[in-house]
């Protein structure tokens, strides 16, 4: 196994009920290390442009317009086979399928206002981690 960096995002959800916290605990308690963060307000091009691999699906105006409802939590997670195992902790998409213990199982609202994302890949992580992290931001 190898040492993994991968995107992570608290999203609105997460902070209107005020989980960054509770969230990070969980991260932290499945072994991963939160090696940057940072809390924005990401605009509509911000989401869109983060997101375009999903342009076409027909919740795409909805995922953006929840994405841009408050302030998210981007993270970089550090850690062995950290792609794999964050998208573990994180829990099916739906929170109607997600496993006992998952934060998505813990904390989610609905498919759409699932708390958390994650990268699905770590070519995805490579990418999505330079989309808001500059090299010096991240301290690993
Ligand atoms: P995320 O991992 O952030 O990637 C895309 C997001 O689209 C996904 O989590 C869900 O929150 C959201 N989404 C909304 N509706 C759907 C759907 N029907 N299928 C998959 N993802 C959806």
């Amino acid at each position: 196994m190898a040492v993994e960096r991968t995107l992570s995002i608290l999203k609105p959800d997460a902070t209107r009920r005020n989980l960054t916290g509770a969230i990070n605990a969980k991260l932290e308690e499945a072994g991963l290390r939160i090696v940057a963060q940072k809390r924005l307000h990401l605009t509509r091009g911000q989401a869109e442009a983060f997101y375009a691999v999903h342009r076409e699906r027909g919740f795409f105006a909805d995922l953006v317009a929840f994405m841009i409802s408050g302030p998210v939590v981007v993270q970089v997670l550090e850690g062995e086979n950290a792609v794999a195992r964050n998208r573990e902790v994180m829990g099916a998409t739906n929170p109607a399928n997600a496993a006992e213990g998952t934060i998505r199982r813990a904390f989610a609202e609905s498919i759409e206002a699932n708390s958390v994302h994650g990268s699905d890949s770590a070519e995805n992580a490579t990418q999505e981690v330079a989309f808001f992290f500059a090299g010096i931001e991240v301290v690993g």
